[in-house]
């Protein structure tokens, strides 16, 4: 199965983004302006949603009906 492990836009893996995120304790908005992430074709941020409330680096690749869900959640 495919895995998702990285924001392809900007070339940063989850567990870069993991290891800023632990370090300056950011949310999903500081990380995306630290790093870039999320901000090109938005398609990790989903995923980066995950990692910051699991801990999680390594995903399966999710339906977009899930993708979709998940970033409507609060
Ligand atoms: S994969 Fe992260 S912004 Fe495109």
């Amino acid at each position: 199965m495919p895995t998702v492990e990285r924001c392809i836009c900007y070339d940063i893996s989850f567990a870069e983004l993991k290891e800023i995120a632990d370090k300056i304790e950011a949310d999903l908005e500081t990380l995306s302006a630290r790093t870039g992430c999320c901000t090109g074709c938005g398609m990790c941020k989903p995923y980066v949603e995950l990692m910051l409330k699991t801990g999680r680096t390594s995903f399966p690749l999710l339906p977009v009906a899930e993708l979709r869900r998940l970033d409507q959640s609060p």
